[in-house]
């Protein structure tokens, strides 16, 4: 009966292999396209998650970009013509800034002159509105993939009903001159900013900064300190993350890399040794002025903690 029952079975199988030749090549097939699979699969692996953050580490451009994420926005700004986009009284001029404080080859940068409510339809200048002028001023420095269009009406819209505002771009945004990203570049571009404000008024002049303008604002309020001894009124942090190393491990494009044992030595210690540091959480210590600092509690972009 057993022998009978696995005879059976034998039979079977053969009949199968011997009549099933289409199986057979399906199962093949099937097996090569696994195979296929699986080496593009390798190859997207190494690209993405080798061959990528090696080009990255040794890429400083990438880094720059990556950091600074300077892209026009919004696309074709019309600077020049802040009517345009229904903002009244608002009035474009360019600030005199340097390459850096050891190079003093002079650039330009782009500002808005954005008067307080009340002067809205002033056909006078802004110098002589700051002459004569009580309100305080806000430098306002922007984050990333920004300029300085894009901040109304929702900010500039309120800050106006108190104070006056001066909105820049640092170098290589907007209009401004291309002259290579650096920490120090940017924070020069506020510093000077600062010191042209200050010649032309007597009022507080506030800096605030979003996302990682709170990170080039603060480092500019302690540079004004360390290397001016001026001690400004007020620092606004809007947004902003507590170092750059910090915010690169939140960011969600990272989320998919940082898993990776090599993600510090391809991407954080690069960053970190090219000068990006943006290490607002120390700089703040240093500042001798008080800060204000507001966060929404669901930022997707730079976490609350
Ligand atoms: C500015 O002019 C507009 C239109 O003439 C007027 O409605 C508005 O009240 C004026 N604003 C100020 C602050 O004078
Ligand atoms: C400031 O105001 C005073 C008096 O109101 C005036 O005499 C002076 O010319 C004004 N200065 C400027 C720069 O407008």
């Amino acid at each position: 009966m057993w022998t009978n029952f696995t005879n059976d079975i034998k039979y079977k199988i053969n009949k199968q292999k011997v009549e099933n030749p289409v199986l057979h090549t399906v199962l093949k097939w099937l097996l090569i396209i696994l195979i296929i699979i699986l080496i593009i699969l390798l190859v997207l692996f190494i690209l993405l998650f080798i061959v990528l953050p090696i080009v990255f580490a040794f890429c400083i451009a990438l880094q720059r970009l990556c950091v600074f994420w300077n892209i026009e926005e919004p696309k074709d700004p019309q600077f020049e013509h802040p009517e345009k986009y229904g903002y009244q009284g608002v009035k474009n001029f360019y600030i005199t800034s340097t390459v850096s404080s050891d190079n003093t080859k002079p650039i330009s940068i782009g500002a808005w002159w954005v008067p307080q409510e009340n002067y809205i339809n002033s056909t006078e200048t802004m110098e002589k509105i700051l002459a004569n002028s009580s309100y305080p001023v806000v430098l306002y420095n922007h984050g990333v993939k920004a300029t300085r269009i894009i901040r109304f009406p929702y900010v500039f819209g309120t800050l106006r009903k108190f104070f006056h505002i001066v909105a820049i771009d640092y170098r290589s945004y907007g209009d401004s001159d291309s002259i290579d990203l650096t920490e120090d570049g940017v924070v020069i571009d506020v510093v000077n900013t600062y010191n042209l404000m200050k010649t032309k008024t007597k009022a507080d002049i506030f800096i605030w900064g979003h996302s990682l303008g709170g990170g080039i604002s603060t480092h500019a309020a302690k540079w004004l300190k360390d290397e001016q001894n001026e001690i400004i009124p007020g620092l606004v942090i809007e947004s902003s993350f507590s170092c750059l190393r910090d915010e690169i491990y939140q960011f969600f494009l990272t989320q998919i890399f940082k898993w990776l044992p090599w993600f510090d030595w391809c991407v954080t210690n690069p960053i970190y040794n090219n000068g990006f540091l943006f290490n607002t959480m120390e700089n703040t210590q240093q500042v001798d002025c008080p800060i204000m600092m507001m966060h929404s509690a669901d930022d997707p972009i730079i976490p609350y903690f």
